[in-house]
């Protein structure tokens, strides 16, 4: 196990092929995944194991500061959500910050301390801003975004039928929310 960092309850670490059972929970349900553009609801946990496969395959070719990780509960290892920084689709030199939490972990404020803690360490690995496209409606993630201190930009073009809604943050925005 990799880990790339961890905060006060959470600990972010690298995914591996054997998450593909838990990870299902996240990715497999339809109140996370009809918010993701980039990702079909997985439908089972042999569709889930090739997707973690995949992202495990594309691990050494991704550029500093960016990739793909799991996001574990610090005392006991549960597996609870994903977070990424991935290169946005247009432009591709803007990096997109991108969260999902099984609902059951929901309401608890895991995903704004991780976020805020990946987003500090991605300033320190020399990207200058990140971008959040949430899609309309999707309370939640855009909550989430405000949190960590993201700013409203504006919206993205059409993007599979539908335009995002996009947030941006900056080591600035970053400070102004006092998180360790
Ligand atoms: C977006 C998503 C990760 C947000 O989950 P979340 O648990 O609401 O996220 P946060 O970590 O920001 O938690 C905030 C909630 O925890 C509560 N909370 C409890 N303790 C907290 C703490 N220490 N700090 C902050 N919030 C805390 C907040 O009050 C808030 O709950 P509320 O909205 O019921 O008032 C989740 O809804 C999800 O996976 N959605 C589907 C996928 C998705 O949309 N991804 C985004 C694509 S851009």
């Amino acid at each position: 196990m990799v880990e790339l960092l961890h905060t006060d309850r959470l600990l972010l670490r690298d995914w591996s092929a054997t998450d593909a059972q838990t990870a299902l929970k996240i990715y497999g349900h339809d109140d996370v995944s009809r918010w993701l553009h980039d990702l079909d609801r997985i439908p089972d946990a042999a569709t889930m194991h090739s997707v973690l496969q995949r992202w495990d395959a594309e691990r050494s070719d991704m550029a500093p500061g960016t990739g793909r990780w799991a996001v574990t509960l610090r005392d006991s290892g549960t597996l609870v959500g994903g977070i990424s920084l991935l290169p946005m689709p247009v432009p591709e030199a803007d990096v997109e910050i991108s969260y999902q939490l099984a609902p059951e972990y929901w309401g608890r404020g895991y995903i704004t301390e991780v976020a805020w803690a990946l987003a500090h360490w991605a300033f320190q690995h020399s990207l200058v801003e990140l971008f959040a496209l949430v899609a309309p409606h999707n309370m939640r993630a855009a909550a989430t975004a405000r949190r960590i201190g993201m700013e409203w930009v504006g919206e993205s073009g059409k993007y599979h039928g539908t335009h995002l809604q996009v947030f941006r943050l900056r080591p600035d925005d970053l400070a102004r929310t006092h998180q360790k």
